[in-house]
C-alpha cells in the first residue's frame, strides 16, 4: 500500500493557468443580485411614501443575503436617503466601501470601545437608556464635538427602546449632556406583517403601537419636531401611510418582496436575486432506488437523476427536502430525498437532455417561472427574511 504521510509536501504547479489557481465563482452554485432591481425597489418605495418622508434602506445581514454594499450603493442610486444596520461592524464595512451617507445602528451597543468605534466612523448608534448616552456624552466631549444619537422608544416589541413612560425624563437628560445631538426617536412594530386569521387583532395592535408613539411625540410639544420620527418597517410602510411619519426604515420591501399577501407587484418592486446551481453528475436508475441519507425518497420508476452541487451548508434548509423544485429553461424539476450539507438530487426524468453543467435555478425567475422565499417559508416553516438571510458567504454573490 502506498504510505500517506501528514508530512507529504504540497508543490504548486508553475505553468497552471490563472483562471484554475482562481476558479470562476459560478462553477458550482451562486447568488446572482440584480443591482438595477435594488434601485428599482429604492425609486418605486421612494415614489410611494411621497416627498415628506425619508426613506432608510435596511441593509443589515450583509444587505439581507445580497451583499451590503452592493445593495446600499443600488438603494442610495435609487433615491434612500440613508441606511440601517444592525451592528457596528456591519456600519464599519459600508464607509470601508466608501459609503458617506447617514447609517443608524438599530442594535445595541453598550461599551465604551464600540461606542467610540461608533463615533470614529461616523455612524448612529440607537440608545434605549441613559447609562450609554451618558457614555456618547463622555466620547463626544473629549472630542469637542456632538454625538448623533437616536432614542429607541418601546411601543410593544418589548424588546429593545425605554420605557413609554420614562421617555420625558430621558429626553431631558439628554438635552443636559452637551455633546449629544438626538436626530430621531423610533419604535418598531411588532405584528404589522402577520398575514394570517390574526389579521384584525395585528391592525389593532399596530394602531395600538402607533397611537402610543404618537402619545408620546405630543407630549414632547414642540420638541418633537425637532427630530427624525420613524416606526415603519416594509410591512408598515406598506400598509398604512399614517404609520409613514418623517421617515421609513424598509428591508424585505427594498429586495423586491412583499410582507403582506399580494402587494408587492402592486407596486413595481422587483425580487432581486437568483439562487442557482450545476448539475455535476446524471445517473440513471431502475424503479425501487433509495435516494440520499436515510432514503427518504424511492424512485417509482425507471428514473433519471441529476446531482446538485448545493446544500444545507450553503443556506438551503433541510427541511426544505422531498418539498421544492428548481427550474430549468421555463420547466420545474422536483428535489427529492434528503438535502445533504453540499447536495441535493432532482428527478430529471421529464427532462431527460438535461447535461451535466447545466444551471438550475431554485430561488427566483427563469424563463418565465418564479419560485420565491415565500414559497419556501410556506413549505418549511421559516420567513422569507430566514430564507434570505440564511445564504451563506460559500455561496459567491454575482452582481449582475
Ligand atoms: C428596527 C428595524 N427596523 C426596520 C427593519 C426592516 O424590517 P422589514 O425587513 O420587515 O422591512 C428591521 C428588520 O428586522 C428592524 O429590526
Amino acid at each position: 500500500m502506498r504510505n500517506i504521510s501528514a508530512n507529504q509536501k504540497f508543490v504548486p504547479l508553475g505553468d497552471t493557468p490563472k483562471s484554475v489557481i482562481k476558479p470562476n465563482p459560478c462553477n458550482r452554485a451562486w447568488v446572482e443580485v440584480n443591482k438595477k432591481a435594488i434601485k428599482n425597489n429604492s425609486k418605486v418605495l421612494k415614489e410611494f411614501i411621497g416627498k415628506e418622508c425619508l426613506l432608510m434602506a435596511v441593509v443589515k445581514a450583509d444587505g439581507y443575503g445580497h451583499g451590503a454594499a452592493t445593495v446600499a450603493k443600488a438603494a442610495l442610486l435609487g433615491g434612500a436617503d440613508s441606511l440601517g444596520v444592525a451592528t457596528l461592524e456591519e456600519g464599519i464595512e459600508l464607509r470601508k466601501a466608501g459609503i458617506k451617507c447617514q447609517i443608524l445602528i438599530l442594535g445595541n451597543l453598550i461599551n465604551w470601545d464600540e461606542l467610540y468605534s461608533s463615533f470614529h466612523w461616523g455612524l448612529i448608534p440607537t440608545i434605549s437608556g441613559i447609562r450609554e448616552a451618558i457614555i456618547c456624552n463622555n466620547i463626544a466631549e473629549r472630542h469637542k464635538k456632538k454625538f448623533a444619537i437616536h432614542l429607541k422608544v418601546d411601543t410593544g416589541m418589548t424588546r429593545l427602546g425605554c420605557n413609554l413612560e420614562d421617555v420625558s425624563q430621558i429626553i431631558r437628560k439628554i438635552d443636559f449632556l452637551k455633546n449629544l445631538s438626538l436626530e430621531g426617536i423610533y419604535s418598531h412594530l411588532a405584528l404589522a406583517d402577520q398575514n394570517s386569521t390574526e389579521e384584525s387583532f395585528s391592525t389593532n395592535f399596530t394602531q395600538i403601537q402607533r397611537d402610543r408613539f404618537n402619545k408620546v411625540l405630543n407630549n414632547l410639544g414642540e420638541r418633537k419636531k425637532s427630530f427624525c420620527r420613524h416606526l415603519a418597517n416594509s410591512a408598515g410602510t406598506l400598509s398604512d401611510d399614517r404609520l409613514h411619519l418623517d421617515m421609513v426604515r424598509v428591508g424585505l420591501s427594498l429586495y423586491g418582496y412583499s410582507p403582506l399577501n399580494n402587494c408587492a407587484s402592486d407596486i413595481g418592486l422587483q425580487p432581486a436575486l437568483n439562487v442557482k446551481a450545476r448539475v455535476t453528475f446524471i445517473r440513471d436508475v431502475p424503479d425501487g432506488t433509495g435516494v440520499g441519507y436515510g432514503h427518504l425518497f424511492k424512485t417509482k420508476r425507471k428514473s433519471r437523476l441529476a446531482v446538485v452541487a448545493i446544500g444545507y451548508a450553503d443556506g438551503v434548509s433541510r427541511a426544505l427536502s422531498g418539498k421544492i423544485s428548481a427550474i430549468v429553461d421555463g420547466v420545474l424539476v422536483p428535489q427529492v430525498g434528503a438535502i445533504a450539507m453540499d447536495q441535493m438530487v432532482f428527478d430529471i426524468t421529464n427532462q431527460p437532455n438535461i447535461k451535466v453543467g447545466k444551471a438550475l435555478t431554485l430561488l427566483g425567475s427563469d424563463g418565465g417561472k418564479t419560485i420565491s422565499p415565500q414559497q419556501w417559508s410556506d413549505l418549511s416553516g421559516l420567513i422569507p427574511w430566514e430564507v434570505l438571510c440564511g445564504f451563506k458567504n460559500r455561496l459567491p454573490r454575482i452582481t449582475i
